[in-house]
């Protein structure tokens, strides 16, 4: 239905190669101990929407598994964000703890082992007993600052306190190419999931930027993109676009027509914008950078900004999907599903039939990540094979493999 000419990707994106790729970087722990640094710590992470903390006084508090660290992002009543490290000067306990968000009215937070007392910007305000220690100079210390910038709405933080390239030189090509997607007064958070997972990180972005895979792994379930076993769902060169790191494709509505189950139909028929069928979502217009080549029958997008986060974006909803390593083998699975707010029962009921069936597809992908994962591990297996289809997962491991090899240079030199 719709066969791709032979090897177009390779011919746009030559310099990638055609070869067989090492599995050394999903199996090797000394390899993913170098991602840490060259990867995670040199890049910006996103870690949440602006409107999580959208008053002065919110914060948010995101444990950062590749970084070992935890975080704070924190609004000050000027209206500006904070970023630091959840660690207190003092002796080092945790100031506000692990994975949270709420709103400090006085503008405050304190550590729970001594007292010691913080502003929103991580600056020590106050230390009980002051006098009991000995030089002690409070307005040189704070919670180690990290870098926060925002874009489209989403917070992204930074290892560096001053990173060597910015938020917008980070993001490149990405960085207008979105403007008014993300409305959040058109969507809405609707729900999410997360999951600890026996992975390595990156076989799920690889599932999540082809499409060789929906007609064998998606087969059981019910979302109505790909109906027919067993036939590819093939990406056209136009539907996949590599950037310097980050990388996007574009894909087509089902590839055959099939009967919808009755849950579904009835999802379809009063579900309004949650489904991409309703004319509210299929008229508003989208930005350029969402599908690229103009599909007609096109079903949505997915945005994979380098290093963890993939962004499912339809017309009818977004998914921010966050994928936070601990160790070769190990991560940790958020996804965050976004929907206009439902107006009557129906399209409520529909946003729930939306958010299983995306639980659906998203846990048939993290069951091929997790069993990749464990079939690698021995190292029988040294190298895999990647077809032309399979382009954007090359540059994946391409763009890992040039940043892990120039920090261990650079190591060694
Ligand atoms: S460790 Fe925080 S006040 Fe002592
Ligand atoms: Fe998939």
């Amino acid at each position: 239905m719709n066969a791709p000419r032979m090897h177009e990707l390779a011919q746009r994106y030559g310099d990638l190669g055609r070869g067989p790729v090492s599995t050394e970087s999903v199996t090797s722990a000394a390899y993913f101990e170098a991602e840490r640094e060259a990867v995670f710590k040199r890049s910006w992470l996103m870690i949440g929407r602006e409107q999580d903390v959208a008053n002065p006084g919110d914060y948010l508090v995101k444990r950062i598994e590749p970084w070992n660290a935890t975080v704070v992002v924190a609004r000050d009543r000027q209206g500006q964000l904070h970023a630091m490290h959840d660690v207190c000067p003092h002796r080092g306990m945790h100031v506000c703890g692990k994975d949270q968000r709420g709103t400090r009215r006085g503008g405050t937070f304190t550590c729970q082992f001594h007292g010691w007392v913080f502003g929103l910007d991580g600056r020590v305000v106050d230390v009980p007993d002051r006098d009991l220690y000995y030089d002690l100079d409070p307005a040189q210390l704070r919670m180690p600052p990290l870098a926060v910038d925002t874009w489209e709405g989403f917070i992204f933080v930074h290892w560096q306190a001053e990173p060597a390239q910015d938020l917008r030189t980070f993001l490149g090509e990405l960085y207008d190419g979105y403007g008014g997607y993300f409305d959040d007064g058109f969507f809405a958070r609707a729900g999410g999931y997360v999951a600890d997972l026996r992975m390595n990180y990156k076989f799920y972005l690889d599932s999540s930027v082809e499409a060789l895979h929906a007609g064998y792994t998606h087969i059981q379930n019910n979302t109505g993109q790909n109906a027919q076993s067993g036939t590819a769902l093939y990406l056209g060169p136009g539907m996949v676009t590599l950037h310097r790191s980050h990388r996007a494709i574009s894909a087509p509505l089902g590839i055959g027509e099939r009967d919808l189950a009755p849950m579904e139909a009835l999802a379809f028929k009063y579900g309004g914008p949650t489904t991409p069928y309703d004319p509210r979502v299929r008229e508003r217009p989208l930005p350029p950078a969402l599908n690229v080549s103009r599909l007609d029958n096109w079903a949505f997008d997915v945005l994979e900004i380098f290093p963890n986060t993939l962004i499912f974006q339809s017309a009818a909803l977004y998914a921010v999907l966050s994928l936070w390593p601990s160790a070769v083998d190990r991560t940790r699975f958020d996804a965050q599903v976004y929907m206009p707010a439902p107006t009557n029962a129906a399209e409520r009921v529909a946003i729930e039939y939306g958010l299983v069936s995306l639980r659906d597809v998203m846990r048939e992908d993290l069951n091929m990540a997790e069993g990749c994962t464990d079939a690698l591990s021995s190292g029988v297996l040294p190298e895999i094979q990647l077809s032309d289809q399979e382009m954007a997962v090359r540059h994946s491991y391409a763009v890992v493999d040039r940043l892990v090899h120039a920090y261990l240079a650079g190591r060694v030199a």
